[in-house]
C-alpha cells in the first residue's frame, strides 16, 4: 500500500461525485496503479482495488458482513445517543443473513438456499419469458422510450413478485419501498432519507407478515412455505423470517441496472452487440462479461472480525473494508485485454456477486432473468438505437446504474 498516495486521495469527495458516478473508471485505474488496498484514515476505512486482494478478503472467515462490529458503525449501540434515527433503521434491518456472520448467517441461509441452487432455476424460465414478452409486445415502433420506464424497472420486479406469489397490484408500492430502501447501500443518507427508508421497512414488513399469514397453506408458494416452516419450528424468529424475506423480494433492485447498463454497453460497442446478434450461442459469456464490463453496484462491504493481513496491509479488528467492484472486475492481474469488452471472454472471474459465504443467493436467478431479457429483444428487435443522451443516477454512491436510457425499436 502506498500511504502517501493513498493519503492524497479524497475518497468521500470522489465517491459521492457526480463525475465518478457517471464514470468511475478512469479514476479506478488511476488509484488502482498505485496500489491493491489503499487506507483512507479520515474515515478509518479501507478500500481494496485488487482482484486476488479482494477474493481473498470475502473467502476468509476473519472477514464478515455485521456491521455491528465496525468500530466507527453507525449500529452499534453507542451510536443509539450519538444519532437514535440512524441506530433504529439499522437495527430494524440488522437480523437478517445479508448482515450476520456464522452461525446465524448459515442458520438463516440454509431455509432460503434449498429454491435458489442452479437446479431449481431453469423450471422458472416460461414464467420469466412470458413476463419479458409481456412487456416488450407493448414497446412502440420507431417511437423513443425510455428502456428503464418501459422495461427494466418492470421486470424484475414482476419475476420476484411472481415467484412469491404477490398481487400485481402491489407492483406501485413494492417499487415505491424498494426505491426508498436503495439508499441504505450508500455512505451518506440525510436524515430525510433515513427517515423514508425506515418508513418503507416497517410497511414492507407489516405487509411480508399479513401475505405469510394469507399463503400459510398453499403448498405452491416454495419459498413462502420455506420461510413458515422455518419461522414454525423455530429456525428464525418473526423479525428474522420478514427482514430476510425482505431482502429477496428487494434483491430484483440490482438486476434493473444490469438490464440498462448491459444495453447501453452493448449498443456503445456495436461490433460486439452484431456478434452476439449473429452467434446467440455466446449469450452466456457475454452477460459475464457485461457483468465485469459495467458492474451493478459500486462496492461490497466486509467487516474484520479479527485482525487481518493482506499482501502486507495489516487490516484491524473492527474496520471495515469496501471492496471497489468497477476496479476489481478490470484488474489487468487478472483479466487480459481487461479494459475491452469481448461478449466471448473465457474465463471471466468476474465478481460482483461478492464471494465466499455471502455469495449472492440470486445470482443463478438473476442471470438467467438478463438473458432471457436479451435473448427476447435481439429476437423481437432487427434494430435497437440510441434516441438521446442516457443519465446515469448521481445520487446513488452503491448502485450504479441508469435513470434514463432513451432507445428507439424495430421490430423485425
Ligand atoms: C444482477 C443482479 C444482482 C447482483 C449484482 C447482486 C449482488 C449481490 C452482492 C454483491 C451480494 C453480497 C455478496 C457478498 O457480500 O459477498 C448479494 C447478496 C445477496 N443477494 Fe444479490 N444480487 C443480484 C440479484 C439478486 C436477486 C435477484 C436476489 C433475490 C432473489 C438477490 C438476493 C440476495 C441476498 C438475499 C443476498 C444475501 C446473501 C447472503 O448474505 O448470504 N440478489 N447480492
Amino acid at each position: 500500500m502506498d500511504q502517501d498516495a493513498s493519503e492524497q486521495i479524497d475518497w468521500w469527495g470522489m465517491l459521492t461525485d457526480p463525475g465518478y458516478l457517471v464514470d468511475p473508471h478512469p479514476h479506478l485505474r488511476r488509484i488502482r496503479e498505485l496500489g491493491p488496498i489503499h487506507y483512507d484514515a479520515p474515515s478509518d476505512i479501507y478500500f481494496v482495488l485488487g482482484h486476488e486482494e479482494f477474493n481473498s478478503m470475502v473467502r476468509s472467515s476473519r472477514m464478515g458482513r455485521d456491521t455491528r462490529l465496525w468500530k466507527n458503525g453507525w449500529s452499534r449501540p453507542e451510536s443509539k445517543q450519538r444519532d437514535p434515527l440512524s441506530y433504529e433503521l439499522f437495527s430494524e434491518f440488522q437480523r437478517q443473513m445479508v448482515n450476520s456472520d456464522q452461525p446465524d448467517h448459515r442458520r438463516m441461509r440454509d431455509v432460503y438456499e434449498k429454491a435458489f441452487r442452479p437446479a431449481d432455476i431453469p423450471p422458472l424460465r416460461p414464467m420469466i419469458e412470458r413476463e419479458a414478452c409481456l412487456l416488450l409486445e407493448d414497446i412502440p415502433e420507431e417511437t423513443p422510450v425510455d428502456f428503464m420506464t418501459v422495461f427494466a424497472n418492470l421486470f424484475p420486479l414482476r419475476v420476484v413478485r411472481n415467484l412469491f406469489h404477490i398481487s400485481p397490484e402491489m407492483d406501485p408500492q413494492l417499487a415505491e419501498w424498494n426505491a426508498s430502501l436503495i439508499k441504505i447501500g450508500d455512505i451518506m443518507m440525510s436524515q430525510d432519507q433515513k427517515q423514508d427508508a425506515l418508513k418503507a421497512l416497517k410497511g414492507y414488513k407489516r405487509f411480508l407478515k399479513s401475505h405469510l399469514e394469507d399463503q400459510r397453506g398453499n403448498p405452491d408458494n416454495r419459498l413462502i412455505s420455506l420461510a413458515i416452516e422455518a419461522w414454525d419450528a423455530g429456525v428464525m424468529d418473526q423479525d428474522e423470517t420478514l427482514n430476510n424475506l425482505k431482502g429477496l423480494v428487494s434483491g430484483n433492485e440490482t438486476t434493473v441496472n444490469v438490464l440498462g447498463n448491459g444495453l447501453l454497453t452493448l449498443l456503445n460497442h456495436p461490433d460486439q452487440f452484431d456478434r452476439l446478434r449473429t452467434q446467440p450461442d455466446l449469450m452466456r459469456t457475454a452477460i459475464e462479461e457485461i457483468l465485469r464490463f459495467e458492474p451493478a453496484i459500486n462496492f461490497i462491504l466486509r467487516v474484520a472480525i479479527e485482525d487481518f493481513e493482506s499482501h502486507g496491509v495489516s487490516i484491524p479488528s473492527g474496520s471495515l473494508v469496501l471492496g471497489l467492484v468497477g476496479a476489481i472486475n478490470r484488474d489487468p492481474a487478472r483479466f487480459a485485454k481487461a479494459e475491452t469488452f469481448d461478449v466471448a471472454r473465457r474465463p471471466n472471474a468476474q465478481s460482483i456477486f461478492g464471494g465466499g459465504p455471502h455469495v449472492c443467493i440470486g445470482a443463478a436467478l438473476a442471470r438467467l432473468e438478463v438473458e432471457v431479457a436479451f435473448s427476447e429483444l435481439i429476437r423481437n428487435f432487427s434494430k435497437i438505437e440510441l434516441a438521446g443522451e442516457p443519465v446515469w443516477w448521481t445520487d446513488r454512491t452503491n448502485q450504479r446504474g441508469l435513470q434514463t436510457l432513451p432507445l428507439r425499436f424495430s421490430r423485425r
